[in-house]
């Protein structure tokens, strides 16, 4: 359940209330009685103490120390406030409240934000599918803050930012049974229609015209026809002409096609469209937050099965732009999907394009659950900025290298390009294989390692994380500013 935040003007002692402080000075003292406060003294003295849980005449009350400057930069510390959030909701919630009230008595606006971001993200569940739904639900459905400090409109970009993030971690979570390209194009279609974003969902018969062979090449194995969804959010006062484009990998799911994947390798790949997924997810939350930036958000949507028509290893393919492509795997059809994709982009004549994709096992292998592998060409403007972003929100980006060497390792004797690089530097051929696509500002963003947790991490809670929501956003929301 999405808690709804919202401001309050005053203290409620007969609600369950969390005072964060950044000293004891800060405790409120109409609100504390000195023995109480004496003790809090005692317990926020210990090392590593920074939480004192009260039960005052059946009201929870905690305080919450937030500012401890142990941590060596600013985003550590925000992440620890964000997780510092989600530790207290089990008590919440563990406790039947339906409503807290965080009091920012100490002057935090950022690190109150940070906390209850924290506390809001960790509150996920995905329980559509248990009979014991009701019972299981977490009771939290209200946070007030009370701060002099903070305003409304950012306590407002808080909560549409949780709810791209809960939305975009529902449309990965959700079964291939009942998320197809089509009825992933729907559901864009419904968030679209919500933030005031133009959309238009190009059916197989257009992807046929425009001669989309990559992607119209993945969906030969499949029953279900693909999906090319374009959303265009264009405000009147965009400080940018030429728009940022997003493109998300959009594999509803992959087997691997004809070279089809291990059992333990394919039981998660329901979160091949996690790209997508956080590619549109932002975009809503970008119009919905009414930024002024002109972006639009570009999805290439198929499954990737061995059905009796799929393509086969052998297959020549000719893409989009013309370039012919030599299929020796068909398990590496992210690139040959996102490939017409980025073609697509060239028409927008776009300042700035940054794609994500659950691209290659090689990056996961590299980075683990933490890291999104970042790849940049003629981008160097831009990529220090979203690699900012990146640590702000810890959604970290690492940067490989992208030397021109590893190209000659898609080199084909019989076309224009091979779809596999070989057993090495995987991840990176992979972004190679994307930049013959491009020719403008371009970042690739390899998430395999982040999309998809297998036992929840704080307030990155299990199954989809909704990683690169929050990452776009504040890349967003910073250009606008
Ligand atoms: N969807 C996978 C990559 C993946 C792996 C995503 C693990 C999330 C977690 C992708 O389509 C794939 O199969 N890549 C192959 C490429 C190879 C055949 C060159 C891989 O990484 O093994
Ligand atoms: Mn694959
Ligand atoms: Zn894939």
């Amino acid at each position: 359940m999405l808690p709804e935040i919202i401001k309050a003007t005053a203290i409620n002692s007969n609600n369950h209330n969390i005072y964060l402080i950044s000293g004891i000075a800060d405790l409120p003292n109409d609100i504390f009685t000195d023995p109480e406060t004496e003790y809090i003294t005692r317990r926020l003295a210990g090392k590593n103490q920074n939480t004192v849980i009260l039960n005052k005449l059946g009201h929870l009350t905690v305080v919450c120390r937030l500012s401890s400057n142990e941590e060596t930069t600013r985003d550590k510390e925000f992440e620890k406030f964000r997780k510092t959030g989600e530790s207290l909701l089990s008590i919440f919630n563990d406790h039947k409240t339906e409503l807290v009230c965080i009091v920012d008595s100490g002057h935090l606006p950022d690190e109150t934000l940070a906390f209850t971001e924290g506390m809001v993200l960790g509150n996920y569940q995905f329980l559509k599918y248990r009979n014991d739904r009701a019972e299981k639900e977490s009771s939290l459905k209200t946070i007030e803050i009370v701060s002099s400090d903070l305003i409304e409109k950012e306590i407002a970009e808080l909560n549409i930012l949780c709810k791209a993030v809960y939305t975009c971690r529902s449309l990965i979570n959700e079964p291939l049974s009942n998320l197809n390209a089509e009825k992933l194009a729907q559901d864009f279609e419904v968030m679209a229609h919500e933030a005031g974003i133009k959309i238009e969902v190009l059916n197989k018969q257009k992807i046929e015209a425009m001669k989309m062979g990559g992607l119209l090449a993945v969906n030969l194995g499949s029953i279900d026809p693909p999906t090319f969804s374009i959303m265009e959010y264009k405000p009147e006062n965009a400080v940018n002409s030429k728009p940022i484009v997003f493109v998300g990998k959009g594999v509803v799911y992959d087997t691997g096609g004809l070279s089809l994947k291990p059992t333990s390798s394919m039981d998660t790949m329901k979160c091949d469209m996690s790209g997508a997924a956080a590619v549109a997810s932002a975009l809503y939350a970008i119009a919905l937050a009414k930024l002024p930036v002109y972006v639009v958000a570009l999805v290439p949507a198929t499954d990737n099965r061995p059905d009796g028509n799929a393509y086969v290893p052998g297959d020549i393919i000719t893409m989009m732009d013309g370039t012919t492509v030599e299929v020796l795997n068909t398990d590496a059809e992210g690139r040959l999907i996102l490939a017409d994709a980025l073609t697509y982009a060239k028409k927008y004549d776009p300042l700035l394009v940054i794609d994500l994709a659950t691209l290659t096992g090689a990056a996961e292998a590299a980075l683990g659950r933490i890291g999104i592998a970042g790849m940049q060409y003629k981008a160097e403007k831009y990529f220090p900025l979203l690699v900012n972003s990146s640590f702000s929100v810890c959604e970290r980006i690492a940067e490989f290298p992208f030397w021109d060497d590893y190209e000659e390792l898609l080199k084909s004797e019989i076309a224009d390009l091979k779809n596999i690089g070989g057993k090495y530097a995987g991840a990176i051929t992979a972004g190679k294989f994307l930049q013959h696509f491009t020719e403008y500002p371009w970042i690739h963003l390899d998430i395999a390692g982040p999309a998809f947790i297998d036992k929840h991490d704080s307030y990155r809670t299990i199954g989809g994380t909704g990683v690169g929501v929050r990452l776009l956003f504040d890349f967003v929301k910073g250009f606008g500013s």
